[in-house]
């Protein structure tokens, strides 16, 4: 068939979701039905399917990754200025949730090379004050947390897996989204099952469960008095329609997967050899990179220069995450001190961006993005 377009003259985005026949069917009942709010079969049916393929008891749906952070963190019952660990190098979610709930954030920098926090930063992080933390995966690889957990084990530290980032992952044997006491997810476009927006928390803990449950609905009361409210929740909803895509995403997570490694496998194949240019690899000791993003890090080039000639190429592009220690909010608020610093968070930040790679690029167009990017580097 013609091709519809020449390339060259559009743009290829950053990221273009694909969705599926299913997700348009599954809406046009919602919407034919009136099931269009928050009750209705498909949310139950989102967060029952979901919890299976990640191997969790009990699944807690709600509008965005942020507001599952959110959520999973306040169903700790933390005290006032307790200690939760985070990533600098993440995006701002997690350090919102825990400043909202008069909790003391503390940074851990990432390793240079998979761009995720490691033991030994954690370790030196650690205090008697240290009651949680949330592991974020970062952009392909999962941390290596076999060894974290048993860190967090002997201290009686709760583990909360930010997900979002690794749906359909693995780490070794074990599923990313299966790990710790909470894990949490995201759906918005760019996520590997999207429903828009939205969220999730998993657990296997009945008493989290069904305080997540109730908190993310206003902590609505009993069949009594329904409008006399248990405690300070929030509307965290997920709609039925949203819900409808995700039942239709969920179906085709294999082929999500395969895709996203094929996504990323071709860049490697075309950039790795770069001098100009570091690509994780395709593989590492714990298991296969799932390239949620296909980021680069430049060796020799400006990055700001770089991303604006992509641009004018008609290729759009997004820098790597601002570390939080760095953020003008946090340094106003004086929520950092210098040892809090972050230098290898500040290296990925100023040198890293990612390239398209949303599950709608076409490999033609994955070619054109390496001949162009080549071309400005060379
Ligand atoms: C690791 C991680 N956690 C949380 C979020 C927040 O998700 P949302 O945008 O759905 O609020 C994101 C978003 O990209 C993310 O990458």
């Amino acid at each position: 068939m013609k091709q519809k377009f020449d390339i060259g003259k559009y743009l290829i985005p950053v990221n273009r979701p694909k969705i599926f026949t299913e997700d348009k069917l599954n809406v046009k009942k919602c919407l034919d039905t009136g099931w269009i709010s928050s009750s209705g079969y498909f949310v139950e049916k989102f967060e029952k399917d979901f919890s299976k393929i990640n191997k969790r008891k009990y699944g807690v749906s709600v509008t965005n990754g942020t507001s599952a952070l959110e959520l999973a963190l306040r169903c700790l019952d933390l005290k006032k200025n307790e200690e939760v660990i985070i990533p600098s190098f993440t995006i701002i979610s997690s350090l919102l949730c825990i400043v909202r709930l008069g909790l003391k954030p503390v940074l851990v920098d990432s390793d240079l090379k998979e761009w995720n926090m490691t033991l030994s930063e954690i370790t030196k992080k650690i205090t008697k004050n240290t009651k949680a933390i949330i592991l974020t995966h970062i952009y392909g690889f999962p941390i290596d947390v076999d060894p974290i957990l048993k860190l967090t084990k002997k201290k009686k530290i709760v583990v909360i897996e930010d997900a979002a980032e690794m749906i359909g992952q693995k780490y070794k044997k074990k599923i990313c989204g299966s790990i710790g006491k909470i894990s949490t997810f995201s759906f918005y476009a760019n996520k590997n099952i999207t429903t828009g927006e939205g969220g999730m928390i998993l657990t296997n803990n009945k008493k989290i469960y069904l305080k997540a449950k109730s908190l993310k609905n206003l902590s609505f009361g009993s069949k009594d008095n329904r409008f006399n409210h248990l405690d300070f929740g929030y509307n965290m909803r997920m709609t039925n329609m949203q819900a409808a895509v995700g039942c239709g995403q969920i179906k085709n997570l294999k082929w999500i997967v395969k895709r996203k490694k094929e996504i990323g496998q071709i860049y490697y194949k075309n950039l790795g050899k770069n001098k100009n240019i570091y690509i994780q690899p395709p593989k590492n000791k714990n298991g296969e990179n799932i390239y949620w993003v296909v980021g680069i890090i430049l060796k020799n080039h400006k990055k700001d220069v770089v991303m604006r000639l992509l641009r004018k190429n008609l290729i759009e592009t997004r820098s790597f995450f601002y570390p939080m220690h760095m953020q003008t909010i946090a340094k106003k608020k004086k929520l950092f001190k210098k040892k809090d610093r972050c230098i290898n968070s500040e290296f990925l930040y100023k040198n890293g961006f990612y390239l398209p790679s949303g599950l709608g690029i076409t490999k033609r167009e994955i070619k054109v993005v390496c001949i162009k990017l080549l071309k400005i580097l060379n």
